[in-house]
């Protein structure tokens, strides 16, 4: 039939996105207006400063995914945008700009869970089967998802506390490393192969869920300790502990999830699955398992709105288009 065309916009955190996706599969642009630069000496996301950042740059963004593409404005076939969850004054933003273009263009209206699009990332570049697991880690989010079939999601495990990459910024931050400190970190645990020991949050026996916060406090009191004794801790040992902390939980419930629920892959998505030792250790642990792992290349597991329209993409062959009404929805439940 007709090419579908979907320009999507996803703006739930600091980062304005525009696509234009070809049936679900084909970027045929994915323009990602990044605010690092804007937040770092914040040492964090400022709410108000990014929602305005967003308003700041949307319209050019628009212009410019629209003109990377080739694509004519008449040509589209719908306009998506991320629903929630996030941050409200963000999601408003890229809620309006996404509802004006479908009402002067005539075009249905998609709305889209920003986890379902971390997770759709995945249809862009591999072939699904379901049913999967997926693990979603990023500065927002630590969840663990059983994918029954195309749409149908079931949260069966997440943070109780911090997400996994915003453990990884705050204990970066205790280590003085820049923001995001993700890859700092990630950098400096492969710089030694002595980690210093920290505890490892199992939870409850049966549980899928996960707690990151009593990590994080037990390396600033490792060093503090070590500071009052005048024995500083080096730094890539801390980022080793930590690392093989996060990693050790994150790659034993996964693979649980995957045993117990007899998914046919593992998905992993989200800003931190760019974490090297986290893939190495997924990457051994599911061929030892006979899973396949599927993981999207690192400019698709950040933000970004090209996985906006390959999640959309999926409830537009179902007919799933929202009204203009459409709210934003900071705490959207999947
Ligand atoms: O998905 P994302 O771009 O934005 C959110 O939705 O949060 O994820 C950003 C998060 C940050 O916390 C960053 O520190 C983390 O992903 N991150 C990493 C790595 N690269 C980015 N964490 C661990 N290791 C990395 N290599
Ligand atoms: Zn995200």
């Amino acid at each position: 039939g007709e090419p579908v065309y979907i320009l999507a916009v996803e703006t739930s955190c600091d980062e304005t996105s525009v696509a234009i996706v070809r049936d679900g599969q084909e970027i045929l642009s994915n323009v990602v207006s990044s605010q690092v630069a804007t937040h770092e000496r914040f040492g964090g996301v400022v709410p108000e400063v990014a929602s305005r950042k967003h308003v700041e740059t949307i319209t050019c963004i628009i212009e410019e995914a629209i003109e990377q593409s080739g694509v004519s404005p008449a040509a589209l076939s719908a306009v998506a945008v991320t629903q929630g969850p996030g941050l409200v004054g963000s999601l408003l933003v890229g809620m309006v700009a996404a509802k004006t273009l479908a009402l002067a263009l005539e075009l249905p209206l998609i709305g889209v869970h920003h986890i379902a699009g971390h997770i759709y990332a995945n249809q862009l570049v591999h072939e699904l089967a379901y049913p999967f697991v997926a693990l979603v880690v990023s500065g927002g989010h630590t969840e663990l998802v059983y994918v029954e079939s195309e749409g149908v999601f079931r949260i069966i495990g997440q943070t109780r506390d911090d997400a996994a990459g915003e453990a990884y910024d705050k204990v970066a931050r205790a280590l003085k490393l820049p923001y995001p400190g993700g890859p700092h970190i990630d950098r400096l645990a492969h710089e030694t192969g002595e980690g210093v020991t920290l505890p490892r949050a199992w939870l409850e026996p049966d549980s899928y869920d996960f707690s990151f916060s009593g990590l994080k406090s037990a390396v600033l009191a490792a060093l503090n300790t070590a500071a009052m004794k005048g024995q500083p801790l080096a730094p890539e040992a801390v980022a080793k502990g930590f690392q093989d902390s996060v990693i050790d939980v994150l790659v034993e419930k996964a693979l649980r999830a995957v045993k117990a629920y007899g998914a046919k892959q593992l998905l992993l998505a989200g800003g931190v699955a760019a974490n090297k030792g986290l893939r190495a250790a997924l990457e051994a642990r599911c061929a030892q398992a006979g899973v396949p792992l599927l993981a999207p290349p690192l400019s698709l597991c950040t933000d970004n709105a090209a996985m906006i329209a390959a999640a959309a993409f999926l409830k537009y062959r179902r007919g799933q288009f929202a009204p203009l009404e459409l709210k934003a929805e900071p705490l959207l439940k999947l």
